[in-house]
């Protein structure tokens, strides 16, 4: 018994900890494909395709299966947008999903064609197994782009489009929009997406902004907005230069970038890319389609200047927001009164530009770390200040940390709604009447058992004594 209470005292502990243990699940020099054929692995390897294969986002399905996104942002000749990793003969694979027809570029890129992915970032994947594909559109083309950027709702259990949304100009700019990441709120049907913007034009500010998406259900119309357009919460910070492990990025200028919804889905929460700001907002209002965009700037408050800058942010089902730290390659996690301490400790080795995080469903955190600094100053072809990526070593890594059991922000809810306040009276009420029942059939048993003999001869005597009398 005192070891038990022992063991136990030791696991709330581990639980308690921040630190979880780490598990490498995947990595690559450069991601690698399950092509069809040996022509098209030999044709990846001597056109230097696989330069063009950056690995950016991971999410699990409900079964475990992991998907991957590979924004093209230097070819269309990228073999997918879109896979599910697999492994074949132990090595890690990219396996185009929903398929590589859909995720083929065809060239040139033709004004009408929505019906193919073209670059994904940022994606999600819902309680309900419910892909979010957020598609930021053939943006490497020469502005303005020749397609639109768009949200695809494919059902990963009947591998099926539920709805394909292609977002007007007014909401995500074909010229200087840059989708980058989604959130979901899953049993309100609404996602909200942050665009870090691209310079354009005219203007030599981003168009960063945040874009709140409804999905339209039995029937009605699916709906979106743009809001915070060109506001300091969604603009990079002109004073701050991205600084990531050695690298220093003065160049990069990235607006809205990490967002990440609470668990009780009512506060969202972002910050850009080239700033220490972390902002948030009440979703009441922001997904409220009428809201005057001056109430919901006036609603915008800055959470917390930070040290460092991130790009991934999630929350758990345990209410608490977890960071990528891109100048100290660790994950960070911040508690509800504001205290932040390391949940994976600062390593350049493996946790180099910390991107995206995701759940695997079985208590732990999944994070992708891809040199996303090497890789851009060697696409830029930068050299000052910078280190370009060496295709000789590990740069790409999915791990696993462990959460004491945590999952996504998205599963406190889908809990709740698919246990209602009545069934839980009612099993209680049920479970209960049956220990009830349980506990008087054992004492009365035990009881019979224990004094079976004297008993009845008490009894005997009792009733002999009454006769008598
Ligand atoms: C990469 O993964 C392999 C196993 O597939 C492992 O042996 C190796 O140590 C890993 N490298 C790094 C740098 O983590
Ligand atoms: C999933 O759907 C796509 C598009 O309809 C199809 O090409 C693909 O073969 C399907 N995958 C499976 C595993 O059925
Ligand atoms: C991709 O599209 C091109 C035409 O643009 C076609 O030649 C090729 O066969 C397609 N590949 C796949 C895998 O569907
Ligand atoms: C930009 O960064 C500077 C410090 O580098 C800070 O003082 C300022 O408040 C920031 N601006 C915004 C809009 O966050
Ligand atoms: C990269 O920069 C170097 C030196 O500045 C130059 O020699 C080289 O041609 C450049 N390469 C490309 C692809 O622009």
């Amino acid at each position: 018994m005192l070891a038990l209470f022992v063991v136990l005292c030791f696991a709330s502990l581990a639980a308690a900890a921040p630190y979880g243990e780490i598990h490498l699940v995947a990595n690559w020099s450069y991601p690698d494909y399950a092509f069809r054929s040996e022509l098209e692995h030999t044709h990846y390897l001597s056109e230097k395709l696989y330069q063009t294969t950056f690995l950016a986002g991971v999410k699990a399905s409900s079964d475990g299966t992991l998907y991957l996104s590979t924004p093209r942002w230097s070819s269309p000749k990228t073999p997918s947008a879109l896979s599910r990793l697999i492994f074949a003969n132990g090595e890690p694979r990219l396996d185009p999903y929903p398929s590589w027809e859909m995720n083929n570029q065809t060239i040139p890129i033709l004004s009408d064609d929505d019906s193919h992915i073209h670059s994904v970032l940022g994606f999600e994947i819902d309680p309900f197994d419910r892909l979010w594909i957020l598609d930021q559109g053939p943006w490497y083309a020469p502005h303005p782009m020749p397609s639109r950027p768009k949200l695809i709702i494919w059902d990963l259990v009947h591998n099926k489009s539920i709805s394909t949304f292609v977002f007007g100009p007014e909401v995500a700019s074909a010229e200087n929009s840059f989708l980058n990441d989604i959130v979901v709120d899953a049993t309100r049907n609404v996602a909200y997406i942050s665009d870090s913007g691209l310079v354009s034009g005219d203007h030599d500010q981003l168009n960063g902004a945040l874009i709140v998406f409804k999905l339209g259900t039995n029937g009605a119309a699916s709906s979106a907005r743009r809001v915070l357009a060109r506001h300091f919460s969604t603009e990079n910070n002109d004073t701050y230069t991205v600084e990531a492990a050695d690298s220093r990025l003065p160049w990069m200028r990235t607006g809205a970038d990490g967002i990440a919804l609470s668990a009780d889905r009512e506060t969202l929460f972002w910050c850009p890319l080239s700033a220490t700001s972390l902002y948030s907002i009440k979703t009441s209002l922001l997904s409220d389609m009428s809201t005057p965009e001056a109430d919901l700037e006036a609603a915008v408050t800055l959470v917390e200047q930070r040290s460092y800058a991130s790009d991934g942010l999630t929350v758990a089902n345990n209410g608490l927001l977890y960071l990528t730290s891109l100048r100290d390659s660790s994950v960070m996690v911040r508690y509800n009164d504001g205290h932040t301490m390391p949940l994976v400790p600062s390593d350049p080795q493996r946790f180099q530009w910390p991107d995206t995080l995701g759940f695997d469903h079985q208590g732990n955190l999944l994070v992708v770390a891809n040199r996303l600094n090497q890789y851009l100053c060697l696409t830029n072809n930068k050299t000052e200040g910078c280190t370009q990526m060496d295709y000789t070593q590990r740069n790409f890594f999915v791990w696993s940390v462990g959460l004491g059991g945590a999952d996504s922000y998205m599963h406190t809810a889908s809990k709740i709604t698919q246990w209602p306040l009545w069934a839980i009276i009612c099993i209680a009420a049920v479970s209960g009447g049956v220990l009830l029942f349980l506990g008087l059939l054992l004492g009365y048993c035990c009881a019979r058992c224990r004094s079976k003999g004297p008993r009845t001869e008490i009894m005997q005597e009792g009733l002999l004594k009454a006769s008598s009398q």
